[in-house]
Formats: structure tokens, C-alpha cells, sequence
């Protein structure tokens, strides 16, 4: 079974979501699980046209304490109350990573996730019987300096402990291949998918993310242990959304 999911990011009102769904028509697959993470606000909106196409709502983050003086912060609880089945967490962007931006960590009070916050909120899912989707990956000087492997053990070691990780996807999301168009070559995103299998062997599934479009999808998927997608830019385009569903 392969997982396509399509992260929306800070895009698409609740209206415009539900124009996407209609444009992308019917795209259920026996073998292929679909999922969209809209913003918040798009969740409750969006949950019965979802459904009704068999695709499965997602979060882009959460905070791990179920209710509490959090100004700003969206619990657990909440998200299972609305439908919603999977969760981003440890995103590049929330791990205070905002590439583009250049914003140091220290900067990003409210999204700077670390490595003990991510187990934190993949804890608080699981207790409410949503699937966290973490996500680990190199910045380009990481890479650069031979640190790929290093970097990503880490994140799954410090991320993942004591967590059930039969119950977790894990996505490689190399840092310089997000929204850049610079995907990483496909027998390059093979090979670290396969490393993050053998360091954490029960895990659902190994997602593949980084400027994942319909024109190289199908290479992607081929690849032994790649389980499927977390695709952003291309997922707001329904045309394209669908042709990488079809590769999978
Ligand atoms: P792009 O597909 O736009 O590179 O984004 C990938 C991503 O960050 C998905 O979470």
C-alpha cells in the first residue's frame, strides 16, 4: 500500500479547498492511500468532501498538551474530533528550518521544534489515534559535510524514543530539496530511504518529500523502499496531484 500525501502549507482558504476537491475528481485507489493536510482551519470545512472522495485528512502540526492556556496552539484531541487520521510533525519549516526565510531556530519561539518536541506531540497523537508523519532530513551543509546519515539517525533516535514506531510514517524530507525544484535523485532518495528502514525497521511506512512533481513521481515510487510521497507545491495543482497519485 503507498501513501500519497499532500501537504498544503499556509495555502488554500476553506473555499478554495473545496473547489481543489471537486477539480480533482475521483482519484480513490485500492492500492493507494490519499491524504491532504490543509491548514486548521480548512480541517472541519473540508472533512465531508474528503470523505466522500476516500481521501483522509491530515494536520500540519499539533501541540501535545490536550487543552491549556497554549494561545494559538491546536491539541490532539481537537484534530481526532474533526476527523483528522494523520499528522506532520518535525517539518523543515517547524523545526525552525525556514530555509528561505533564513530565520535561525533561536528566532521561532512558537515553531521551533526539536527533536524531544516531536516525540512530545507523536506521543499525544498516538494516545488519540492519529498517525504521525515525522519528518527527518539534511540541510545542504549537512550534506556537504558528510553528515547525512548522522543527521537523520539522530533525528529518529532522540524523535522516536520510547514512541511505538509501528504506529509512525517517517518522511525523508532533504532540506535543500523542499520547494527548491532540486529533487533529490531518485536512487539517492532510495538509499536513504532504505537507511531509515534499517534504523527504525517497524515503521508503517518511509515517505519520500522534496519538490516531488508528476513528471518524476513514477522514478521515485519505483524505488525500493520508497512507500510513496509527501508532496507540497504540486499538491495544490489538481491536474498534477492526480497524475502522482497514478504513478504510485
Ligand atoms: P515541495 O514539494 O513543494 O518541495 O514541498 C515538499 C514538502 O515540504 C512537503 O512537506
Amino acid at each position: 500500500m503507498k501513501l500519497i500525501a499532500g501537504n498544503w502549507k499556509m495555502n488554500l482558504t476553506p473555499e478554495e479547498g473545496l473547489a481543489f476537491l471537486s477539480a480533482l475528481g475521483n482519484v480513490s485507489r485500492q492500492d493507494v492511500t490519499v491524504a491532504l493536510f490543509p491548514s486548521f482551519v480548512s480541517l472541519a470545512p473540508l472533512r465531508e468532501a474528503a470523505g466522500a472522495r476516500n481521501i483522509r485528512l491530515g494536520a500540519q502540526d499539533v501541540f501535545w498538551k490536550p487543552s491549556g492556556a497554549f494561545t494559538g496552539s491546536v491539541s490532539a484531541p481537537m484534530l481526532a474530533a474533526v476527523g483528522v487520521e494523520y499528522c506532520i510533525v518535525g517539518h523543515s519549516e517547524t523545526r525552525g528550518r525556514f530555509g528561505k526565510l533564513e530565520i535561525e531556530a533561536s528566532q521561532l519561539p512558537y515553531f521551533s521544534e526539536t527533536n524531544e518536541t516531536c516525540r512530545l506531540k507523536m506521543e499525544a497523537l498516538l494516545a488519540n489515534g492519529i498517525t504521525p508523519i515525522l519528518c527527518v532530513g539534511e540541510t545542504l551543509a549537512e550534506r556537504e559535510s558528510g553528515a547525512t546519515e548522522a543527521t537523520i539517525a539522530k533525528q529518529l533516535k532522540e524523535g522516536l524514543a520510547g514512541i511505538d514506531t509501528s504506529k509512525v510514517v517517517v518522511a525523508y524530507e532533504p532540506v535543500w530539496a523542499i520547494g527548491t525544484g532540486n529533487t533529490c535523485a531518485s536512487d539517492e532518495a532510495g538509499r536513504v530511504c532504505r537507511f531509515i528502514r534499517s534504523e527504525v525497521p517497524q515503521v508503517k511506512a518511509v515517505l519520500y518529500g522534496g519538490s516531488v512533481k508528476a513528471s518524476n513521481a513514477a522514478e521515485l515510487f519505483a524505488q525500493d523502499g520508497i512507500d510513496g510521497g509527501l508532496v507540497g507545491g504540486a499538491s495544490l495543482v489538481p491536474d498534477e496531484f492526480a497524475r502522482i497519485i497514478e504513478s504510485a
